[in-house]
């Protein structure tokens, strides 16, 4: 299949291009680069002895796209390009509204227009807001607390609507867990540009020495030992269900949602001791006050996923350290 990959130069969207082309299958990808390196899609050709079409366009240009699409003409799309980051939402909630929401739009428009029908979107376990329990069901109630949960919420919403109103699309709304771990070579991985928000890259600065100590924030949660509990899948598994999610609509099911994640739930100490027990380094962390917004437990109820679309994860908390080492130890500044 020819796909197109929104966000391709990216965390997991390099990684995804990684798996599509070990499939056979042909990439394309369209990516701003505002938040990823050009590097990463050369290393990926490196990777996979194979050739992996680039062009820096915003997926807000129509006719930047309108060009892509025209030249390759691709079967279907997995759309990763957005903007991640909770905190800079809040403070820049145009910013995401216009680049998630209204760049979804466009994209859209122009998939229509060249009969590409078939998509994959990322969307996120934020969705879920503070659940009520875990493991997390599908069909458990949706919220959002910031603005980028918001527009994931309102992109779905947009994509079952359009779905409704032009029967020729078929959707997969994928809500990915906590995405961590990197290729198993080492040669991509995740490069957050600035300090990083989220806890694995974090961890491997700290261990690294790029960064002195690690917050754990809060540890009165009513979780085993008090910090926050989250369901971490490798970034190749993660990966991998889209390809699975794109067999699915071929079989043109309408709009399908999945949770992808492993259905286990680890502590920030449990990650912090996996880190040290498989990399000999030891972490310095102190405890801080709980980060607003956080919320104690999630994790995945996965069987939708297994049953549908016959994907599980397989690797487990140990690869995703190693695998996050393998990548920070080898790239201490990244992509460079
Ligand atoms: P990432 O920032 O590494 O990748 C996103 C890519 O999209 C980047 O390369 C960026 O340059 C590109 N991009 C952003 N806006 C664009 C635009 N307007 N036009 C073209 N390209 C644009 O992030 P990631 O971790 O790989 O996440 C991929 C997707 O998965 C995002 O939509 C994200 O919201 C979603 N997601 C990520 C996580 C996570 O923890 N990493 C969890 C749930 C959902
Ligand atoms: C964050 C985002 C969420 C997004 C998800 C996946 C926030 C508030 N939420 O979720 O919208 O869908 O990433 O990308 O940013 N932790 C520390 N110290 C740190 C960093 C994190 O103790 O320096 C803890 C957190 O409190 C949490 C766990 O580690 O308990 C995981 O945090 P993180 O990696 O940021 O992911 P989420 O908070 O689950």
């Amino acid at each position: 299949m020819r796909v197109l990959v929104t966000g391709g130069a990216g965390y997991i969207g390099s990684h995804t291009c990684v798996e599509l082309l070990t499939a056979g299958h042909e990439a394309i990808v369209v990516d701003n680069l505002s938040n990823s390196s050009e590097e990463a899609i050369r290393r990926v050709e490196a990777i996979t002895g194979k050739q992996l079409p680039f062009y820096q366009v915003d997926i807000r240009d129509y006719d930047g796209l309108d060009e892509v699409l025209g030249k390759h003409q691709p079967e279907a799309v997995i759309h990763f390009a957005g903007l991640k980051a909770v905190g800079e939402s809040v403070e820049k909630s145009l910013l995401y509204y216009q680049n998630n929401v209204q760049g979804t739009l466009t994209l859209c428009d122009v998939l229509s227009k060249h009969g590409v029908c078939d998509l994959v979107f990322s969307s996120s376990a934020t969705v879920y807001g503070d659940p009520a329990s875990v493991p997390i069901t599908e069909d458990f109630p949706l919220s959002a607390t910031n603005p980028y949960g918001r527009s994931k919420l309102i992109v779905e919403e947009i994509l079952r609507d359009l779905q409704v109103s032009d029967s020729r699309w078929n959707i997969a709304l994928l809500r990915y867990f906590n995405p961590v771990g990197a290729h198993h070579s080492g040669q991509i991985g995740e490069d957050p540009s600035d300090i990083p928000n989220n806890l694995m890259p974090f961890v491997s600065q700290v261990a690294v020495g790029k960064l002195e100590c690690l917050s754990v924030f809060g540890d009165d949660y009513p979780t085993k030992d008090g910090t926050g509990v989250r369901d971490y899948i490798h970034v190749v598994d993660l990966s991998i269900g889209h390809l699975r999610a794109l067999e699915k609509l071929q079989q043109k099911p309408g709009v399908v949602t999945y949770n992808l994640g492993t259905g286990n739930g680890y502590s920030v100490l449990d990650m912090v001791k996996a880190f040290e027990e498989q990399t000999g380094r030891t972490i310095k962390y102190r405890i801080a006050d709980r980060r607003p917004g956080d919320i104690a437990m999630c994790y995945a109820d996965a069987s939708q996923a297994k049953k549908e679309l016959g994907w599980e994860a397989t690797r487990d908390v140990n690869d995703m350290v190693r695998d996050t080492w393998r990548w920070q130890s080898q790239n201490p500044q990244g992509y460079g």
